[in-house]
């Protein structure tokens, strides 16, 4: 098949290309400038001159081809409501253009559109109040395509996706705000837990979705389904030479800053036995600790 990829050459991207191209796919990547263009043609991709922030451009990406996965994401901590109505343009567009024609369209939210506190399944909705609710709209609107001919899949990764090519995730975020501090925080006790994939665990979970174009389907690309954060504090903290240190959530927020603080408070343990059983999937890479404890975690922090 012939696949249109949003986001080609980010961190997931770049390992979902290798991987639909390994298993026989062609891939139209978009790239939005020369610098894109030129990663996805080192990549095997063809290219697809275009901008999420210009919806025609996706829809003539996708029309020609058999199937898409959207991954990529205008991510603007100083316009978040900016990135997300973007976003869902990008879903309504891409979802336009396959309407009707039972072609497989894989999406991307995150584990933190569940609610806090309970093992969120594959089959729970998310949760406005949850985390990440701000996501849970583009969710229903990707989802809602299934009503109109598209066989609609979601993918929520954990809200770690770690391995050599994370150099901008949550988890060189919090290595850096533990090299300023001099110490390595969690919240309270430390107890609330993080799920977490290997970049290409997470990249075999979108290309095994889309080759089995379920109507309506929702996957957790998840490898480990709770680390709790005391444990990846003290990981960092090891490395760095520094303590790991209980912080109460005004402290949080004041070190990780108000988008990252409340996150690092939060317990997101999820469940992936639909996702395993429906994919016959299983990560085959890393655990997070084992990563953290890695050399390339620390290599541009
Ligand atoms: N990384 C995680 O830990 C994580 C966890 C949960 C969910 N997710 C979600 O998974 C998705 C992919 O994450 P990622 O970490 O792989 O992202 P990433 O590495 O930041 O890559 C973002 C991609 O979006 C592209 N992009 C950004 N603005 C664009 C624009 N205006 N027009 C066209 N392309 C544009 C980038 O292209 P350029 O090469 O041109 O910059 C890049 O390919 C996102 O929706 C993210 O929120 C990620």
């Amino acid at each position: 098949m012939k696949i249109f990829v949003t986001g080609a050459t980010g961190m997931i991207g770049t390992g979902v290309v290798a991987e639909l191209r390994g298993a026989g796919h062609r891939v139209l990547g978009l790239a939005r400038s020369e610098a894109a263009a030129a990663a996805l043609a080192r990549m095997g991709a063809e290219v697809h001159a275009g901008d999420l922030t210009k919806p025609d451009t996706l829809v003539e990406g996708a029309r020609a081809c058999d199937g898409a996965i959207h991954l990529g994401f205008v991510m603007d901590f100083q316009d978040l409501p900016g990135a997300f109505a973007t976003d869902r343009r990008a879903i309504e567009a891409l979802g336009s253009a396959f309407a009707g024609s039972r072609r497989p369209l894989v999406f991307t939210t995150g584990t933190l559109v569940l609610p806090a506190g309970r093992i969120g399944t594959e089959d729970d909705d998310g949760d406005l109040a949850a985390s990440a609710g701000f996501r849970v709209p583009a969710e229903n609107l990707a989802l809602a395509w299934a009503d109109r001919g598209v066989h609609v899949s979601v993918v929520r990764p954990a809200p770690t996706v770690h391995g050599p090519r994370d150099h901008h995730g949550f988890m060189p975020m919090l290595i850096a705000a533990a090299r300023k501090a001099g110490s390595s925080g969690y919240v309270g006790d430390g107890s609330n837990r993080w799920p977490a994939v290997h970049h290409d665990d997470c990249a075999r979970v979108y290309r095994l979705a889309l080759e089995r174009a379920a109507e309506r389907a929702r996957y957790h690309a998840v490898g480990e389904e709770g680390v709790a954060m005391r444990q990846v504090a003290e990981a960092i903290g090891r490395r760095l030479g520094v303590p790991a240190v209980s912080l109460s959530p005004a402290e949080a927020e004041a070190r990780f800053g108000p988008f990252l603080g409340p996150l690092v408070a939060s317990d997101n343990p999820v469940s992936t036995a639909l996702t395993r059983q429906r994919l016959d999937w299983a990560p085959a890479h890393p655990g997070l600790i084992a990563d953290l404890e890695a050399a390339h975690c620390y290599a541009r922090n």
